[in-house]
């Protein structure tokens, strides 16, 4: 397999305040991590695909993967760790060296398109690394900590950063050794701190991190109208 996907998905959803991690949590009848799995699994341009999930967490995931017919050498779940740069780090130990390019996707974004992975992947081909971003369409504003407006940003040229993010195997272990300890929020930063040019592919507004409580609905209704 030259494309291999890593799907990041141990974090706790504190901000999603359920009583069991959000990927779990059930979306139109099944787990928002399965979806997002599915998405990679079935796609013809993925060979590999790695889950990885709390440590506490491997055996059940093991189970519902099975229990959805979701099985095989080309599907790997492993434990995270701590921040999601460490999860994503353990993904990547586990991949064949024969892997080209990795697209690495948050497991809290089930309504990913076959299109954009296809997108993502031939970016990454074609520029060695790339995300999935979408323009900014509201008008941003800069606060003080009394909120008071201190200055309007100009929206041109700024993107909202999704996932899939992406880039050549090489590419990505490096701009992980340069990193370091260096705390970041996305792939494209460790990235884009090792001097790695990063190019943004077309993402879509569909396709949402569930977050928040009221991302859940939001996201039930952007599947019905996906699969009416
Ligand atoms: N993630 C991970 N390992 C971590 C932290 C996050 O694999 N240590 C994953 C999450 O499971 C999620 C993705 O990274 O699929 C995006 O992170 P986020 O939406 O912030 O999820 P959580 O960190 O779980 O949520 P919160 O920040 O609200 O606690
Ligand atoms: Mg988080």
């Amino acid at each position: 397999p030259t494309v291999a996907a890593i799907i990041p998905a141990a974090g706790s959803g504190s901000r999603m305040k359920l009583d069991h991690p959000k990927q779990y949590h059930q979306l139109a009848g099944t787990p928002i991590l399965i979806h997002t799995i599915r998405a990679f699994y079935h796609h013809p341009a993925i060979g590999r695909t790695v889950v990885v999930v709390p440590a506490e967490w491997l055996e059940k995931t093991r189970e519902m993967l099975a229990e959805h017919g979701l099985s095989g050498d080309t599907l790997t779940v492993v434990a995270g760790g701590q921040r999601r740069q460490d999860s994503v780090m353990a993904g990547l130990r586990v991949l064949d060296h024969d892997t080209e390019v990795v697209l690495v996707h948050d497991g809290a974004r089930p309504l990913v398109s076959a299109d954009l992975i296809t997108r993502s992947a031939k970016a990454v081909h074609k520029h060695g690394a790339a995300i999935a971003a979408v323009p900014v369409k509201d008008t941003l504003k800069r606060g003080d900590k009394t909120c008071r407006i201190t200055a309007t940003i100009d929206r041109n040229n700024l993107w909202q950063a999704q996932t899939p993010q992406g880039a050549k195997l090489s590419l990505l272990f490096s701009a992980f050794e340069t990193a370091g300890e260096m705390d970041v929020t996305d792939e494209a930063m460790l990235l884009e701190h090792a001097g790695i040019p990063v190019m943004l592919v077309e993402g879509e507004e569909t396709n949402l991190k569930i977050t928040r409580p009221e991302d859940l609905p939001l996201a039930e209704s952007i599947m019905q109208q996906k699969t009416a």
